[in-house]
This record gives structure tokens, sequence and C-alpha cells, in this order.
């Protein structure tokens, strides 16, 4: 698995300074607040677990599915919602915990229904930030780190579902995904 990785874009201890940080920003951000972190899976596991155990606020977590790359290296900008919440965010103050935000498909996407569910703020804490891939405008509030416009996997982010196990972000190297593309 390490050797598909040409480089380490993100490592362990800094990923660790990473969700201590912001944890820190949002327990002060929402110290009068009971807001309610929306992990969108599966890539937001490992960020999930490690930045809320750094947030020192009650908080409620839930959980929502959507998948916008359906496994390949591109987002198809079409956004599908597999499971839902089992809570209502009417009335709540809402982070959204992701791994990425690359074409912004995804959060655009979701921030708009939670805000049509009734939601009183929305915002996103993101581990990473690719702004050079938007193809909607929108800028993500807590970001963890912005990266260049290469495409990555580990802690949580994958190639056809595979390194999400990896405990950082690295660099997949070209040939894992042009000789996988083209069988
Ligand atoms: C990834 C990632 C974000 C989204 C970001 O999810 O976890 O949710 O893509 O990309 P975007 O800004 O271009 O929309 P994916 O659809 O791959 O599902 P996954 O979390 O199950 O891997």
């Amino acid at each position: 698995m390490h050797n598909d990785i040409s480089e380490i874009l993100v490592s362990e201890k800094e990923i660790d300074h990473i969700c201590t940080e912001l944890g820190q920003t949002l327990t002060h951000d929402y110290k009068d607040k009971n807001p309610i972190l929306i992990g969108l899976l599966k890539g937001c596991v490992p960020f999930m677990s490690d930045l809320s155990k750094k947030i020192e606020l009650k908080v409620d977590m839930a959980y929502m599915s959507v998948s916008s790359y359906h496994g390949g290296i591109s987002s198809s900008g079409d956004v599908k919602i597999k499971m839902d919440l089992d809570i209502s965010v009417s009335g709540r103050h809402v982070i959204i915990v992701e791994d990425i935000v690359d074409t912004g498909n995804t959060i655009v996407t979701i921030v708009e229904l939670l805000k049509h569910r009734g939601a009183l703020s929305v915002e996103i804490a993101t581990l990473l930030d690719k702004p050079e891939g938007r193809t909607k405008p929108y800028v993500p509030k807590y970001v963890g780190k912005t990266i260049p416009k290469l495409f990555v996997v580990g802690y949580g982010l994958d190639y056809n579902e595979y390194y999400r196990n990896l405990p950082y972000v690295g660099v997949l190297k070209p040939e894992v995904y042009t000789s996988e593309e083209s069988k």
C-alpha cells in the first residue's frame, strides 16, 4: 500500500496538530452553543474521530452517506445521498465534517439541503481544501490544510475504496490509476 504513494502531503504529526488547532478554534467559536457534527461518509471517518475528541463541548454526532466520485479520480458532479440523517437539524447549529472540498459539488449541495431543513447555521470543518479544483464557488470556514491540485489518498480518502486506512495523506502514483483505468 505505501509503495503506491509518491509523496506524503500531510503527515500523521501534522494531522494531529491540525485536529488540536481546529478543535480549539471550534471549542471557542461554539462555546455557548450545542452544535451537531455531521460527518459525510465515508471519507470523514478518521477526521471525525480525531477532531471530535479535541472539541471540548457537548456535541451530538450524526452521519450522512454522500457520494459524488463513484470510485474514480474525478467528481461526477452528481451528488447522491445514499444514507440520510437520523436526526433533525431544524433550529440547530451544524458543523459538517469533511475530508476534502474539491469541486465544491458535495458541500454546496449539502449546505443548501441542511439550510432548507431549517438549520440555524451551517459551517464546514474540512481537513483538506483543494481550491484549484472548484467548479462551484465555496469557501470553507475551517480548513486544516490547503493543497494543490493533486490526487490524494489516505486518512479517509480513497481510490476505488482502497487507501482510506493510510495514517497520512499522500499523493497516489499516477501509474496506479492509469493502469487500473486502462483495464
Ligand atoms: C469525496 C469527499 C467529499 C467529496 C469532495 O467523497 O469525501 O465528500 O468527495 O469532492 P467535491 O468537492 O468534488 O464534491 P466521495 O464522493 O468520493 O465519497 P466517499 O467519502 O465515500 O469517498
